[in-house]
């Protein structure tokens, strides 16, 4: 596939576009990672407009769902290096390096967002529960200005995966509708079944 301008191959990159069909794993991991996302990130905008025990509860929730997607993001990584599980680039170059670098730093940012969500909960001086199951801290409760760093930190990386996933998605959506290309479909089993194409 020929990338037809400079603006083509962006939007390709913010795609994370590095060439192949993924596996049904994959894609399934794929869009559990979105949905958990989006829900945390949305429950987290939301529950300060509710009373205080659905509040708790909305609260509870996002810890759980935190702790199911760090379970999405290992299994994701971990079948990403398993042998004949690696998606072979079909770009070469600095457009190669650059879709790579995006998928990079999604996965950066999602493992810093759950990573800093349970070293807040941590530093209040609270378990991280997973629906009922405690899991403890090493450490107790940290003094107010630590919490409030590691909070702050915490949504700050929520917004940048926010931000960054809303430009992969309208790069995604331009490849399917603009440039009608792979780079969507092929994250949807209907891909696998039809076969590569354009
Ligand atoms: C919070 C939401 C999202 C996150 C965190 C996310 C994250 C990722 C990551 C990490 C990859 C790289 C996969 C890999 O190679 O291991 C990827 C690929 C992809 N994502 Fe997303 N994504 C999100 C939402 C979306 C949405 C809403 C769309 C579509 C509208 C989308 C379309 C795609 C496509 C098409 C690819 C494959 C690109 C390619 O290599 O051809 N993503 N995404
Ligand atoms: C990518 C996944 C996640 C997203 C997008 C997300 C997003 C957010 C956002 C936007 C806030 C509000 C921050 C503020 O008001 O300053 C928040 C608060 C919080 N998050 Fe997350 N979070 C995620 C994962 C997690 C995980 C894995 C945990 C714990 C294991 C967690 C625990 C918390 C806690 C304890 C709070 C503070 C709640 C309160 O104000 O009492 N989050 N999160």
């Amino acid at each position: 596939m020929t990338d037809q301008t400079s603006f083509d191959t962006a939007t390709r990159i913010a795609a994370g576009d590095d060439g192949t069909t993924y596996d049904n794993v994959a894609i399934s991991l794929h869009w559990l990672t979105a949905l958990l996302v989006l829900t945390n990130f949305a429950l987290a905008e939301i529950w300060d407009y509710f009373s205080k025990p659905t509040q708790q509860w909305m609260q509870s929730l996002h810890i759980s769902l935190g702790v199911l997607l760090a379970a999405v993001i290992v299994v994701r990584l971990v079948w990403r290096l398993l042998p004949g599980h690696q998606v072979s680039p079909l770009e070469v170059g600095w457009v190669k390096r650059a879709s790579k670098g995006m998928h990079y730093l999604l996965y950066a940012l999602l493992v810093a967002a759950v990573a800093l969500g349970f070293l807040l909960q941590w530093s209040r001086g609270h378990p991280v529960s997973f629906f009922g199951l405690d899991i403890p801290g090493p450490y107790g409760r940290q003094p107010r200005p630590v919490r409030h760093q590691i909070q702050e930190l915490h949504n700050y990386v929520a917004w940048a995966i926010i931000i960054i996933a809303a430009l992969h998605a309208a790069a995604a959506l331009y490849h399917h509708y603009v440039l009608k290309d792979r780079v969507l479909s092929r994250m949807f089993p209907a891909a696998r079944r039809s076969g590569p194409a354009g």
